[in-house]
């Protein structure tokens, strides 16, 4: 990360200025869980606040949340009671998983807080985290946005970046997206492809 991110990140969770932060878990979200295959293990990168931990803990998953952000982490923390031993402080792109492999990684919010030079690092390692069957899940910001961040995706972007790694199986809209992302949000389940890593 360049020097001064996690700062400018620490400084927002500590005002408490997130209009990303959805203050629950996305309807789609709930949905998806009811029904998804499982329960395996679930990585949540860029995790903020990390309201969905509850959420794939009491469907059976085991999750492990990330954040590079001293703040948020200890915001995660203190909300998840119990299950603050699921979030880690940690950078997405450096830490070492030990080796394990994830049956889903869930998306929100993180892809689009990174500037598209990172993209393709973003889906090769989310790939190589992956189980062969393992999928990327969650909400995907297209569209276009006159100051970044955030930084929306176009679809060619997505095919560039997240096509080489993944299958889309699934795209939908998003009809109860915060402001900051009203109209341009798709829930989107992408498998990963055979051999990708
Ligand atoms: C826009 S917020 C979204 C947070 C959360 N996913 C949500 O939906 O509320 C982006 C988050 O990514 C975290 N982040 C940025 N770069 C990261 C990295 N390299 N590894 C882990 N977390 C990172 C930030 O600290 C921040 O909490």
């Amino acid at each position: 990360m360049h020097p001064g991110e996690v700062d400018s990140w620490e400084t927002d969770y500590r005002t408490g200025n997130m209009p990303w932060d959805c203050h629950g878990v996305p309807s789609a979200l709930v949905e998806y869980i009811s029904h998804a295959a499982g329960p395996g293990r679930v990585l949540i990168p860029g995790c903020g606040s990390g309201y969905e931990v509850h959420a794939f803990h009491e469907r059976g998953w085991q999750v492990l949340a990330v954040d590079v952000t001293p703040a948020a982490v200890a915001r995660a923390r203190t909300l998840l009671g119990d299950l603050a031993d699921k979030v880690v402080l940690a950078d997405f792109f450096s830490h070492d998983f030990g080796g394990r492999r994830f049956d889903l990684i869930y998306e929100r919010a993180f892809l689009c807080s990174m500037p598209p030079t990172r993209w393709t690092a973003y889906a090769r390692h989310a790939a190589e985290l992956l189980t062969s069957e393992g999928k990327l899940v969650g909400f995907f910001l297209y569209g276009h946005e006159d100051e970044p961040p955030p930084y929306p995706l176009t679809d060619e972007a997505a095919l560039a970046v997240l096509a080489r790694n993944f299958t889309r199986l699934a795209d939908e809209p998003v009809t109860d997206s915060l402001p900051v992302f009203a109209g341009r949000e798709r829930w989107q389940v992408w498998q990963k492809k055979g051999g990708a890593n």
